[in-house]
């Protein structure tokens, strides 16, 4: 598998931690110091499908390829627009994708790294030759923004990267999920609303609608199993943590990805970080970062990176790929 081009896309609207101190008891100095984040991205009124579009677009004129030419869209989302259609059909007739098979692909801040790991799958069986793939969230529609210890963590945004079949370079990935531990991050619940269920209830919205997260639950998984996934996708590569250019991480928190450095026993250039702009866009996370790092030239003389993501599900993954 062979990346062409990328490309990401934010609203505009730019909301700082001084923003949030106006509305839950919160400050900057906490927000920073405990995650990074200075200032994320919330829309005021573009869906999922919107962001991802304009995302989509950017990328396919840095692949310098047409819509047409593309025979699948993957994307990753936790909080669609709607469930019909998909997503990824919105946005197929959004950018006139017309030869794309379409769908999407929820798990939750993984999403993006599985989503990759579906296309190459899709390419390597020679079921499809250039994939179009996007982790796209508006989560500012699930957060609960009366929650201090939640709503500054997260941000909305879309990365694209579009994908074709290039036998010459390597991939490797490794995945795992645990369903036990899905209680430490939940949210997007609706209920069973139907004639033969007896319940006066009429908002379809259950308590659980919001997110709710147990946040150092997450962060002692997170700080545990990428190191651990990371180690085993070099081990499958027969590779070491030096040979690889940069780690491309799902930008959650500066203290998971400093302590993942340190694991690795990697300096933590290696592991570069945008969330102190974007916050946790949760599937897009992946992809934005990407896209800055080649555009801004980061990635001109990468051979190897490595992708890694973690979140709700559980689940986690790593996958290792050559420029
Ligand atoms: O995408 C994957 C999903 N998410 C993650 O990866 C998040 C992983 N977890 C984390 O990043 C961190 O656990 C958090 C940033 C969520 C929290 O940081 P922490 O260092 O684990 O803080 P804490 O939850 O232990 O809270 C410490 C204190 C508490 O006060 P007391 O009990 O010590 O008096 C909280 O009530 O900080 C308080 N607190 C806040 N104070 C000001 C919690 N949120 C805030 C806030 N502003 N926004």
């Amino acid at each position: 598998m062979k990346i062409l081009g990328s490309g990401h896309y934010v609203p505009k609207n730019i909301v700082t931690n001084d923003d949030l101190s106006k509305i839950v008891d919160t400050n900057d100095e906490w927000i920073s110091s405990r995650t990074g984040i200075s200032t994320r991205y919330i829309s005021s009124g573009e869906g999922v499908s919107d962001l991802a579009s304009k995302a989509a677009l950017l990328a396919l004129e840095d692949a310098n390829i047409s819509a047409s030419e593309i025979d699948m869209i993957l994307v990753a989302t936790m909080t669609p627009d709607s469930m019909l259609p998909n997503n990824a059909s919105i946005i197929q007739k959004n950018i006139g994708a017309i030869n794309a098979t379409c769908f999407d692909i929820n798990a939750a801040c993984s999403g993006f790294l599985f989503a990759l790991n579906t296309a190459h799958a899709y390419l390597s069986s020679g079921m499809c030759k250039t994939i179009l793939i996007i982790g796209a969230e508006t989560l500012s529609k699930i957060v609960d923004w009366t929650d201090r210890s939640s709503c500054v963590l997260f941000g909305d945004g879309a990365g694209a990267m579009v994908v074709t079949a290039d036998d010459s370079k390597s991939f490797y990935s490794v995945s795992g999920s645990d369903g036990s531990k899905g209680h430490v991050l939940t949210g997007g619940s609706t209920l069973l609303k139907n004639m033969l269920v007896n319940k006066e209830e009429t908002n379809i919205l259950t308590d659980n609608y919001y997110m709710h997260m147990d946040g150092q639950e997450v962060f002692k998984f997170a700080v545990t199993k990428v190191p651990e996934c990371i180690n085993k996708v070099l081990e499958k590569a027969s590779l070491t943590a030096d040979d690889i250019d940069y780690y491309i991480l799902h930008q959650a928190n500066v203290r998971i990805i400093s302590s993942v450095a340190k694991r690795l026993g990697v300096s933590p250039e290696k592991l570069p970080v945008n969330l102190n702009k974007y916050g946790n866009t949760s599937a897009a996370t992946i992809p934005i970062l990407f896209d800055e790092l080649r555009k801004d030239g980061t990635l001109d003389n990468a051979k190897y990176i490595v992708f890694s993501g973690f979140g709700g599900g559980l689940t986690w993954g790593a996958s290792l790929i050559e420029l």
